[in-house]
């Protein structure tokens, strides 16, 4: 059975801040992170809007008339808001779906979107009438005035992983690589990762190359239109890209799934997925064609994995709304990215406009508009 991504969208916060407006304050030169990083802009989520609050930004469109067959919902992030309840339970409160409906978060850094992919796929396979709501939603956020800052970002991507999908089809072979390692990890008390930059982006390397091998030695088929890779930052799929090539993988389309991410800086869990965005908005022209898809997530598990593009996908989605979206954010200064950086200590008035809205804590609890 053809079972993928039958619809998805996705959703960023309102404000950016440009890179060289924290290369300035840093006295580091821009070109440090226009080519060092490959990065422009970052995305910034201001008080108001958490990864609950994206992940119904992103959702909203795509289920729409779909809710009676939405029967559960996989909830995808680093960034979670509660060590205990499921960020979507918000999120199906939000998009009032049905209430006999499943709701649960998963949880592996970045990697965690693509174990959600391959389960609603398998859940599908079962119950073929059944479409299963997936959301990437993640706020990439790191300690000031260190090397890691400019790599913030934050975004959330939706999916409706059904039977007999519009847009792409998960093809059934796939390779993974785990290792315990500790190249980036967020500790219960933390609103910020620790990390080891550098061997982050080694173990990334070697998590592809795993991957790509074990996905070779099972007889993986490589005739791929394109590469989509978990981005970081722009250079890191670069990288990657170089790293598969030496292991003799053909040459194929990269640039045009790296410009959303240039733009809106690590979304995690939500990354690759705002790759293959951004690829399909800068080319329709893929029908029938093979993706090639790599998902890293640190601690560490990878997995390369390929979709085929279904006739006529580019129908399929927003391309105009989703440039729309990104050109229509407004740039912070050095001052207001720092206002928004710092947590929020009390409940926010509800004095603006604009819904979905996170509200901010009251009786310990998360209110939402
Ligand atoms: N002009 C052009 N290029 C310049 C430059 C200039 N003026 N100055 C420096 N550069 C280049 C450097 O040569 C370097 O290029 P190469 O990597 O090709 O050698 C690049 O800019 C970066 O410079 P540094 O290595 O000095 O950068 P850094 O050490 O200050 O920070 C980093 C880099 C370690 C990746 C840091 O950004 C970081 O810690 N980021 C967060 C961790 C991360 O994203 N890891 C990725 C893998 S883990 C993962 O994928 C999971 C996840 O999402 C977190």
């Amino acid at each position: 059975m053809n079972i993928g991504i039958d619809r998805i969208a996705f959703a960023v916060p309102r404000f950016y801040l440009d890179l060289s407006v924290l290369a300035a304050q840093h006295g580091i030169d821009p070109d440090k992170y226009r080519i060092g990083i490959g990065q422009e802009k970052m995305a910034i989520a201001p008080h108001d809007e958490d990864v609950v609050t994206l992940a119904c930004k992103a959702a909203a469109p795509i289920v729409q008339g779909q809710e009676a067959l939405i029967d559960t919902v996989l909830f995808a992030t680093e960034s979670g808001i509660d060590q205990s309840k499921a960020a979507g339970i918000y999120l199906h409160r939000l998009l009032a779906l049905n209430p006999h409906c499943r709701v649960v978060e998963l949880k592996q850094a970045c990697y965690s979107a693509t174990a959600a992919l391959q389960l609603a796929s398998a859940y599908v396979m079962r119950y073929p009438a059944k479409k299963v709501l997936l959301v990437a939603s993640d706020i990439a956020k790191y300690d000031l005035n260190t090397p890691a800052e400019a790599t913030q970002g934050a975004a959330a991507v939706a999916m409706l992983i059904a039977a007999e999908p519009r847009i792409a089809q998960l093809e059934p072979l796939s390779a993974s690589y785990t290792e315990d390692v500790m190249d980036f990890w967020r500790p219960h008390h933390r609103l910020t990762p620790l990390l080891d930059g550098r061997f982050s982006t080694l173990m990334y390397l070697k998590t592809l190359e795993q991957c790509y091998k074990h996905y070779l030695a099972q007889g993986g088929d490589c005739d791929f239109a394109a590469y989509c890779y978990h981005l970081p930052f722009v250079k890191m799929g670069m990288k990657a890209h170089e790293r598969l090539r030496k292991l003799g993988a053909p040459e194929a389309e990269t640039e045009a799934a790296l410009h959303f991410s240039r733009v809106v800086g690590n979304a995690y869990s939500a990354s690759l997925y705002l790759s293959l965005l951004s690829l399909w908005t800068h080319r329709a022209d893929l029908d029938g064609q093979r993706i090639a898809c790599f998902s890293y997530g640190s601690g560490a598990v990878g997995e390369f994995f390929t979709l085929k593009m279904q006739p006529h996908y580019a129908q399929h989605l927003d391309q105009a709304g989703y440039l729309q979206q990104l050109q229509q954010r407004e740039a912070l200064d050095y001052a207001r990215y720092l206002h928004y950086w710092q947590p929020l200590e009390e409940a926010l008035a509800d004095s603006g406009s604009g819904s979905p809205r996170f509200l901010g804590v009251q009786q310990q609890q998360r209110q939402y508009a």
